[in-house]
């Protein structure tokens, strides 16, 4: 799989809530080779602070020269980020890690939380573009509307059906995502494809697992090198041992990874 590092150009800087930003950036070399549920690591300053790159999921590509990324401000290397202005060039790696799989036979479920919306843009648009007769469900959920709204608009844009459940209530259901999946008429040969927090995806995969519906999960753990070269993102796997997040996944089938279940 091919990787670039190079200064990418921000042609592009929308600021959706007060703490959630989407930034579009120019590459060719990653924008036409991305995949959904890939991610670049971005160098988010010019000096050492922070000196790690941060991970963040593409969250979509367009005319095979521009991609995506959206993301909240929780730290110092995401609020730099917040501060970049258009015209300016961001160190990227990327694009990295396994992508989500789909089978266009198969009525696919995309369920997000959170920040973890941002990369089922992408797989959302791929499968409309693949599977022209079998369009996925997509349920998504946050906080409350404020978080909520803006990231469902590009979904409702291409014409997706769309569940929202909040926090609060302040948009669509007023529960979890999974309140929304058992209200689903969901055949056994769905597939789940699922991005959010760690609670979140426990809950999808346990539902997954007692209704034997097939889930892949994308793990969005700290990292550090984003290649494999240190064991900053590791996952214990059911099967015992351990996988690395970012070379291994960030997408595994659900199945391979041990839960912690309370
Ligand atoms: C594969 C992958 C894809 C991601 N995609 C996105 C995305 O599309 N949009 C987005 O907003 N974020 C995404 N993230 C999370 C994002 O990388 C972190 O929010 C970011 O690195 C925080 O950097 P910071 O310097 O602002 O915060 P830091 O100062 O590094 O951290 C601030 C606090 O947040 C905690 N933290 C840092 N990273 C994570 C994490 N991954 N999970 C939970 N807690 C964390 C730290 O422990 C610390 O307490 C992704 C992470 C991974 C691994
Ligand atoms: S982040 Fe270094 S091995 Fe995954």
């Amino acid at each position: 799989m091919s990787q670039f590092q190079e200064k990418t150009e921000i042609t592009r800087i929308e600021r959706l809530t007060p703490d959630v930003f989407r930034i579009t950036l120019e590459s060719s070399e990653i924008a036409s080779r991305a995949r959904p549920g890939q991610f670049v690591m971005v160098r988010t300053g010019d000096g050492k602070d922070p000196l790690l790159r941060r991970p963040f999921s593409i969250s979509q590509t367009s005319s095979g020269k521009y991609f995506q990324i959206l993301f909240k401000v929780i730290g110092r290397g995401t609020s730099m980020l917040a501060h970049c202005r258009e015209g300016e060039y961001l160190s990227i790696l990327g694009p990295l890690g396994s992508g989500f799989t789909f089978d266009c036979k198969a009525d696919n479920c995309l369920v997000g939380g959170g920040m973890g919306i941002a990369p089922l843009l992408f797989l959302g648009k791929s499968m409309l573009r693949n599977c022209t007769l079998k369009p996925p469900t997509i349920v998504l959920g946050a906080r409350n509307k404020e978080e909520l709204a803006p990231l469902i608009k590009d979904f409702k844009e291409l014409g997706l059906s769309v569940y929202p459940a909040t926090d609060d209530g302040s948009l669509g259901t007023h529960g979890l995502v999974t309140d929304i999946l058992k209200g689903l008429d969901l055949a056994p040969t769905c597939k789940m494809s699922v991005c959010g927090p760690t609670p979140m995806m426990t809950a999808v995969h346990l539902f997954c697992k007692k209704k034997e519906i097939s889930c892949q999960v994308s793990m969005e753990t700290a990292m550090a090198c984003g290649m494999g070269a240190c064991l900053g993102c590791i996952v214990p796997l059911a099967k015992g041992g351990y996988a690395h997040a970012c070379s291994d996944g960030p997408v595994f089938d659900a199945k391979e990874l041990l839960w912690q279940v309370r």
